[in-house]
C-alpha cells in the first residue's frame, strides 16, 4: 500500500470558451415560409434565431476558433490529449481534431480522437477528460463539442436547427468548476433521432424524441441519485441539454414531478431561464448545447460561487449521463462574457432565400471537389476540397 497518498486534487474545467456559425437567421422568417404565427417558435420552442455557417465554415473552423482563445491563454506545454466530440463529423474515418490540431500549431506529442453518441458524447469526453488529470494533474485535456444541427428542409424539425462550437481545458485546481465525482447515466435503444451514412440531415420521429429524453434524464437522475450524487433541493441551477429551450423547461418540470419536488412551476422555469440566453439565440448545436447552457448561466448576473449545478446530458439514440459541478471562488475572472455576448450580436442577419442558398451551397461543397468563397471573420477557414482532401488555412492566409 502507498502510504505517501495524498487525497485526489479537484478537477474540473478551468477555461471555456465558444464560437458560432457567422450568419443568423430570425425564426419570424421561416414562421413565413410555413405560414404559421412566429410564437410558435419564439413562445412554443423558446427559441427567436438559428445560427448559420458561412460558406466558409464548418465544424472543424468553429472547433478552432473556440479553442483559440484557450490556447492562447494556457498554452498547450501541459496539454497531452483532445477529445474532439460531434455528431455532424466531416469523415468517416479522420478525426475531425486531427485538422484543429494543426490549425491550433498543437504539440505532435498529443493525443487526438473523435467521439460520437448524438448530442451526449461531448459529456463523454468530459468525464474521460477529468479521470485522465486525476491520473496525472499534471497534464490537461481539451474538450471539444462542435455540431451544425441540419434536419430536412421543409419538414418540423427544421426551425430546430443551429450551429456551435463549445472548447473547455480540463485541468487539475480548476478556475470555473469542480466536477462532483458521481454521476449517474442511462442507455436505451431507441429510435428517436439518427443519421444513416448516406444521409447529410438527421431523421427524426419528433413526439418520441421529446418522451425519450424525458425518460432517460429521469433514468439518469434515479442513477445519479443512487451512486451519492445530491438531492434535487440541494441543487442550485440546472443545466439540460437545449435543442431547443422550451425541451429544458420541458424536461425539468418533468423531473422535478416525478421527483415529487414541492417547488412550483414559477419556481422550477426560474431555475432554467438564466441557462437558455445562448442556445435561444443559436439553434441546436446538438453536442455543445448543454455547455452553452453553462455558459450563459456562468455569464450571467447572478455571483455564482459556491452554488451546485446540475447538468443533465442526453443524446437521442438514447444515452443520458446526469452529474454536478461546484462553481468556484473568483471564477468570473476566467470568463469571456463581453466577447462572448458580442459574438452573438456580430452575425450578418440573413433572409430565407439566403439561408437557403447557403444550405444548398454546403450540401455540394461535401460531396464535389470546389473552392469555398471568402465569407467568414473567423480566425480560420474551411477552403473546399481538393481531390476528397478537405483544406483549411487561417483566414489572414
Ligand atoms: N403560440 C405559442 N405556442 C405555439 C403556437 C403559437 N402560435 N403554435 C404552436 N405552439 C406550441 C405548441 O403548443 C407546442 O408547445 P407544447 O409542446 O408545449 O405543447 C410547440 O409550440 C411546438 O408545436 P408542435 O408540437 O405543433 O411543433 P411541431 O410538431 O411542428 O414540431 C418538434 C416540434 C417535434 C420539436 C420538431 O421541431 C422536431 O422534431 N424537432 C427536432 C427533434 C427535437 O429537437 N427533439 C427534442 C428531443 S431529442 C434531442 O434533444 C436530441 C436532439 O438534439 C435532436
Amino acid at each position: 500500500m502507498n502510504t505517501n497518498q495524498t487525497s485526489s486534487p479537484a478537477v474540473g474545467i478551468d477555461d471555456i470558451a465558444f464560437a458560432t456559425g457567422a450568419n443568423r437567421i430570425d425564426l419570424a422568417e421561416l414562421a413565413g415560409r410555413f405560414g404559421v404565427e412566429p410564437a410558435k417558435y419564439y413562445v412554443g420552442l423558446g427559441q427567436s434565431e438559428m445560427s448559420v455557417p458561412a460558406a466558409d465554415e464548418d465544424i472543424v473552423t468553429m472547433a478552432a476558433a473556440a479553442a483559440a482563445p484557450i490556447i492562447e491563454r494556457h498554452g498547450s506545454d501541459r496539454l497531452r490529449t483532445v477529445l474532439f466530440a460531434t455528431e455532424s463529423g466531416i469523415d468517416q474515418s479522420k478525426s475531425a481534431g486531427v485538422y484543429m490540431h494543426r490549425l491550433l500549431g498543437l504539440p505532435q506529442a498529443v493525443r487526438v480522437v473523435e467521439l460520437k453518441q448524438a448530442c451526449y458524447s461531448a459529456t463523454a469526453a468530459l468525464q474521460f477528460a477529468a479521470a485522465l488529470v486525476a491520473r496525472n494533474p499534471e497534464e490537461t485535456v481539451l474538450v471539444i463539442a462542435s455540431d451544425i444541427a441540419r434536419y430536412e428542409l421543409h419538414s418540423n424539425a427544421e426551425p430546430t436547427q443551429g450551429a456551435g462550437a463549445v472548447a473547455m481545458l480540463v485541468a487539475a485546481d480548476p478556475a470555473i468548476l469542480e466536477l462532483e465525482t458521481a454521476t449517474g447515466v442511462y442507455t436505451q435503444d431507441v429510435m428517436d433521432f439518427w443519421r444513416p451514412n448516406h444521409s447529410a440531415t438527421a431523421i427524426v420521429d419528433g413526439k418520441l424524441s421529446i418522451s425519450a429524453y424525458q425518460d432517460a434524464i429521469e433514468g439518469a437522475w434515479a442513477d445519479y441519485r443512487s451512486r451519492g450524487g445530491a438531492d434535487f433541493s440541494e441543487v442550485d441551477h440546472f443545466c439540460y441539454h437545449q435543442p431547443f429551450t422550451k425541451m429544458a423547461i420541458k424536461a425539468h418540470r418533468h423531473l422535478a414531478k416525478s421527483l415529487g419536488s414541492e417547488r412550483t412551476q414559477e419556481e422550477l422555469d426560474a431555475q432554467i431561464e438564466p441557462t437558455t440566453g445562448y442556445n435561444r439565440r443559436i439553434g441546436n448545436s446538438y453536442t455543445a448545447s448543454v455547455y452553452l447552457a453553462l455558459l450563459a448561466l456562468l455569464d450571467g448576473d447572478d455571483d455564482l460561487t459556491g452554488r451546485r449545478i446540475a447538468f443533465l446530458s442526453y443524446g437521442s439514440g438514447a444515452v443520458a449521463e446526469c452529474f454536478s459541478g461546484i462553481v468556484r471562488p473568483g471564477y468570473r475572472s476566467a470568463l469571456r462574457s463581453d466577447a462572448n455576448r458580442a459574438q452573438l450580436d456580430a452575425r450578418t442577419v440573413v433572409d430565407d432565400a439566403r439561408y437557403l442558398q447557403l444550405l444548398e451551397d454546403a450540401a455540394s461543397a461535401d460531396v464535389h471537389d470546389s473552392d469555398r468563397p471568402r465569407e467568414t471573420g473567423a480566425p480560420f477557414r474551411f477552403a473546399g476540397v481538393a481531390g476528397d482532401r478537405r483544406q483549411y488555412e487561417p483566414t489572414s492566409a
